[in-house]
């Protein structure tokens, strides 16, 4: 059982402690009523441990001292609040006191639902805690519930509040970057102040992104205390990480303040997203594995978590917006030739698209491009044995489109107001019911009409000039939370009329990846940069939060945006670290390269067990070597695979005994068929590695005999 609720002593205070296998979370209600954190961080022992209720009261001076679980705005406190919100008589200011509490036990996760309510308005707080035991994860949201007549005006509405201990000093991770830069690992001293890792364009998005990490001073891959957590939203959201001068260091998230407003009626309940955290002693790795552990288990969508992924080719870097039939099947002979397993129309293939000026909105087959439909070149692409996807970007339309000329009240927009463009787009505005309804149907007819196995679903441009002129009284600004959530339950529904295919978000690269799109899409498309180095960056980055069965990156020809060559196995290499796609040219490849990529595809089917279901170890940060390598070792512990890179050998030889990790120290276990080493000396001692060259890589397959 991992939540203990005490109070063993008639009249005392109620309070919790959240357990799991290695850490505990602990707070109670103290004498004024208020809900107050305790402690978060490595398991304790005893329930004494935590000092009995009392020693946490709330002192006189709560600016310094206000620790409470989710503070309301308004009484004499000073820190992010989580809630803020207007009555209907003008009055902004809140008081939740503990009401009741409710523990439901379920297979290896536990839920404890805290309810607090206001002193004097109808107005309730629901705090619901799911405590992942195996993962060392608590996933958090609140439920506010508006149970009087009139409306409330909510303004602020986070998640949650995470504090971690008093330590002298922290370093905050966060991942940023921009589009074909996405995943920069981001860490600094955390200093005084307020830290606001923030979205405000609608996505979630590339310069940052829902994620954190505070560890203590000097963690590694492999060791020291880190918190991690992220937020499972894919709207505008803010994560606050704040430091207090009497050292008090807390990280509040949620749903994005900004331009935000939602009317709360009577007897309406408004759910914040999820955010998740945890906690580890052994360093960012191990923060990385948990969060890896319990997307498979918890997130992604269970019908396909636990599926092999197949391997992807996709046209879009060869054809662009010029498909047809010819020059989709001439991809696709030879992508069947080499193994591939599904193939994927990109963009191009509807309306007058035949650019990115005009058509997208209008999603009926070009009949110019297919005059039979899609069924020719979908029933052309099984007999070559693979299955069949497609592209869509169901947010956007192009002013030229005969969507946009039909319903120019689509698109968020203000009167007296230009609508500017973003890659010629528009956004539509999914808040409204009709446009969701419209995205719905043409899904629907899409997918029932033909046999497509896979969608790309990409969204391309963020928001501007968000106005909804003829939204109900007072709506117009939940557009922030309405569109997400819009999404999301389209999504949903498709998914269930749908089974069976699988879905890619993708916003330009790697712009609308997070926790809170994962429950309906099997994987992202990680970067529109292809460039191999790049990504070994961005890929560091992205594991860091993201399981790499959730990873998809291509083999293409050189990359314009470095617009260098590469080898194709330093291109295989990196490609086969997640999911793997192929985007080149093959028409133009030679047979010894299409042989090559034949072979490699052969040797991913063996190991992809490994890459997407087992467990990840950074071994080497190409931020700091140039040297790289990261480790995967199956679940069962049988098979570890090595990927290294080389960015360039300088004064001869690169040697170096790389340590493994994660095997079985008492074990045998053969590198490549060659040498056998004990699980104990490729950890302790390491594994013998030379390179030599520029941008060289090498891939190890290291099983237990
Ligand atoms: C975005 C995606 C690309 C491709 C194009 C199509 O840029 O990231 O992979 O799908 O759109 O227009």
């Amino acid at each position: 059982m991992s939540i203990i609720q005490t109070p063993q002593t008639p009249g005392s205070q109620p309070f919790w402690v959240l357990n799991t296998q290695n850490t505990s979370y602990a707070y109670g209600v103290n004498e004024l009523g208020y809900l107050e954190h305790v402690y978060w961080g490595a398991r304790l022992p005893a329930y004494s441990d935590y000092q009995g209720p009392g020693a946490y009261a709330r002192r006189i001076t709560p600016e310094r001292y206000s620790h409470e679980e989710y503070p309301a705005w308004g009484d004499y406190k000073f820190n992010e609040p989580c809630l803020k919100v207007r009555f209907a008589d003008g009055v902004r200011a809140v008081f939740l006191k503990w009401v009741d509490s409710a523990v439901e036990h379920g297979d290896g996760v536990d839920t404890l639902t805290v309810t607090l309510a206001d002193q004097h308005y109808p107005l309730q707080v629901k705090l619901v805690y799911r405590v992942f035991e195996a993962y060392d994860l608590i996933e958090r949201c609140a439920q506010v519930v508006n149970s009087g007549g009139e409306p409330i005006e909510l303004e602020q509405v986070l998640s949650a509040v995470w504090e971690v201990p008093r330590r002298d000093a922290y370093q905050l991770t966060t991942l940023n970057g921009k589009w074909g830069g996405e995943f920069q690992i981001q860490r600094v001293e955390l200093p005084m102040g307020k830290q606001v890792v923030e979205r405000r364009r609608g996505a979630s998005g590339f310069d940052s992104n829902p994620f954190f990490a505070l560890a203590e001073a000097g963690a590694t891959e492999t060791h020291g205390d880190v918190w991690f957590g992220a937020l499972a939203f894919s709207g505008n959201y803010k994560l606050v990480v704040e430091r207090t001068a009497f050292e008090q260091v807390t990280v509040s998230g949620g749903i994005h303040d900004f331009d935000f407003s939602w009317r709360l009626d009577g007897g309406e309940t408004f759910e914040t997203p999820v955010f998740v955290a945890g906690f580890t002693e052994a360093g960012y790795g191990e923060a990385s594995r948990l969060l890896h552990a319990y997307e498979l288990a918890a997130v992604l969508p269970q019908e396909t978590a636990h599926t092999p992924r197949p391997v992807v080719y996709n046209s879009w870097y060869v054809t662009e917006f010029d498909v047809n039939f010819e020059n989709q099947m001439k991809a696709a002979k030879l992508a069947a030739r080499l193994g591939v397993e599904l193939f994927v129309m990109d963009d191009g293939w509807f309306g007058q698209r035949h650019h990115d000026r005009a058509g997208l909105g209008d999603w009926t087959v070009n009949s110019d491009k297919f005059p039979e439909g899609l069924g020719p070149l979908i029933q052309a692409v099984k007999a070559l044995g693979m299955d069949f996807g497609i592209w869509v970007e169901p947010e956007m339309v192009n002013p030229d489109s005969d969507l946009y000329r039909a319903h120019p009240d689509w698109v968020y927009h203000f009167p007296n107001r230009p609508r500017s463009t973003g890659r010629n787009q528009l956004v539509l505005n999914v808040s409204r019911p009709d446009v969701q309804a419209f995205i719905i149907d043409f899904m629907d007819d899409l997918l029932a009409n033909n046999d497509i196995k896979f969608i790309k679903w990409d969204m391309n441009r963020h928001f501007s000039e968000p106005g909804w002129p003829d939204a109900p009284a007072g709506r117009d600004r939940e557009i922030w939370v309405r569109h997400t959530r819009g999404v999301y339950d389209i999504l949903r529904q498709l998914r269930a009329k749908h089974p069976g295919v699988i879905w890619e978000s993708c916003s330009g690269g790697g712009g609308r990846v997070d926790l809170g799109v994962m429950p309906f899409i099997e994987q992202f498309w990680m970067s529109d940069n292809t460039d191999p180095y790049d990504d070994l960056f961005i890929q560091e980055g992205f594991t860091l939060a993201y399981a790499p069965v959730t990873r998809m990156m291509w083999v293409t020809d050189a990359n314009w945006i470095n617009g260098r060559p590469f080898t194709l196995d330093y291109r295989f290499h990196l490609a086969m670290m997640g999911v793997l796609g192929m985007g080149a040219d093959l028409t133009k490849w030679p047979e010894a390269d299409l042989d090559k990529a034949a072979a490699y595809i052969a040797v991913y089917k063996e190991i992809r067990d490994t890459v997407q279901f087992g467990q990840l170890y950074r071994l080497r940060s190409p931020r700091e070597s140039a040297l790289s390598a990261t480790q995967f070792v199956s679940a069962d512990g049988g098979e570890s695979l090595v990927f290294a890179f080389l960015s360039a050998s300088v004064f001869g030889e690169f040697r170096t005994m790389l340590r493994l990790q994660g095997l079985d120290a008492d074990a045998s276990y053969q590198i490549d068929d060659h040498i056998t080493l004990s699980g104990q000396a490729l950890m302790k001692r390491g594994l013998p590695l030379a390179l030599k060259g520029s941008f060289v890589s090498q891939m190890l397959r290291v099983r237990r005999v």
